[in-house]
């Protein structure tokens, strides 16, 4: 029987976008099933890739050299959502690198539960991006993207606690503060179809921040560690800016960040 590790590596090596989010779901489905039957596939140890196979287009970019384009064109609300595409296809690849890359580590199974079912999620909205992007005669490639995106999870291979704190609790939580403003700028332009994608993006995205706190307490508690003053430490240690205000305290809330995790690390800079 393949392990849970063993299908995290299958979505890691696959390259093009859609290929990958369908074996992605999948893999997701099957660990489901196997959950609800009550035979949990075995999680098992893997080798991750250092990098995840990728497409050979987008062309990836150091951040300052991707054109920006102003949101109210057509062609900036284009290169949003080429962003976004991007973004989701390497939350995809983050979800599943987290269980390969820390099966060593002893977890619940609710662990496992919940990083697959981020993964799915992120699957759908790649697709999702990608669906809106065809719609507007355009598609992911087709503009370059950020090459920088998979340094958080190569600064953080060997400690979870430090991915946890950087991806879900930091770069995840940024989405729910920008997400509500990129929804009005396709609701103003009437692209209903954006609008519902992002919608399901910005609902789905709170559970993943909720994820990622939820078990940097677990692992925090279990070696009677203070959660914030751990948190501080390794944003400051894996994370090389400071957080951008405004923040979505609500969301934030909601998803078990609290405002003293947060603002000290914005007020440095
Ligand atoms: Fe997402
Ligand atoms: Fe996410």
């Amino acid at each position: 029987m393949k392990t849970l590790t063993e299908c995290a590596v299958e979505v890691l090596q696959t390259a093009d976008g859609r290929a990958k989010t369908a074996l992605s779901r999948q893999h997701a489905a099957r660990w489901f099933a196997a959950r609800a039957e009550g035979v949990p596939l075995p999680v098992g140890t893997a080798c991750p890739p250092d990098r995840p196979a990728r497409p050979l287009r987008p062309e990836l970019l150091a951040p300052r050299d991707v054109p920006r384009r102003r949101p109210g064109t057509p062609e900036g609300r284009i290169a949003l959502l080429h962003a976004v595409a991007h973004i989701e296809l390497n939350a995809v690849d983050l979800h599943w690198d987290i269980i390969a890359r820390f099966g060593h580590v002893p977890m619940p199974p609710g662990f496992y539960d919940d990083w697959v079912k981020a993964a799915d999620e992120e699957s759908k909205h790649f697709n999702l991006m990608c669906d809106c992007l065809e719609a507007l005669g355009s598609h992911y490639g087709a503009l370059a993207a950020h090459a920088g995106m998979w340094r958080a999870a190569e600064d953080t291979a060997e400690d979870l606690l430090g991915r946890l704190a950087v991806v879900p609790m930091v770069l995840e939580a940024r989405g729910l503060d920008v997400t509500p403003g990129m929804i009005d700028v396709f609701r103003r332009a009437g692209d209903d179809r954006a609008v519902a994608a992002l919608e399901t993006i910005y609902a789905e995205e709170v559970g993943h921040v909720a994820y990622g706190s939820k078990w940097f307490n677990f692992l925090c508690g279990r070696d009677n560690l203070d959660p914030k003053d751990v948190f501080h430490g390794l944003v400051r240690k894996y994370f090389h800016a400071t957080l951008k205000p405004p923040f979505n305290d609500e969301k934030r809330a909601e998803a078990g960040l609290p405002p003293d995790f947060y603002w000290p690390l914005a007020e440095e800079g």
